[in-house]
């Protein structure tokens, strides 16, 4: 099982957050194309409070592996397929 770490951290004023920068949306869009390919039993998004690369947002890691710096819903596809190859790597390592 891979988890894909979503940062949604939410900062105001002129300080620089994920959430601030649309997270939210790519987590829900992330989420509904795993339910929707039937990859729930591969990989799951899971909201993440900060992943220390605040000024490069949104960013997206996958656990064990890559991460992502300003993620756009055009990059969704490419992170999927990656998290994928990733699990599946691990699985042949069991
Ligand atoms: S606010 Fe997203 S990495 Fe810190």
């Amino acid at each position: 099982m891979k988890i894909l770490l979503v940062c949604t951290k939410q900062r105001f004023g002129n300080k620089p957050s994920c959430g601030g920068r649309g997270s939210e949306v790519l987590a829900d869009t992330l989420a509904h194309q795993i339910t929707m390919r039937g990859l729930a039993d591969r990989l799951v998004v899971q909201r993440f409070p900060c992943l220390g690369s605040c000024e490069e947002g949104p960013n997206v890691r996958i656990t064990g592996g890559a991460l992502f710096h300003h993620v756009c819903t055009e990059q969704l596809e490419q992170i999927l397929r990656c998290a994928l190859d990733d699990a599946a790597s691990e699985q042949q390592d069991d």
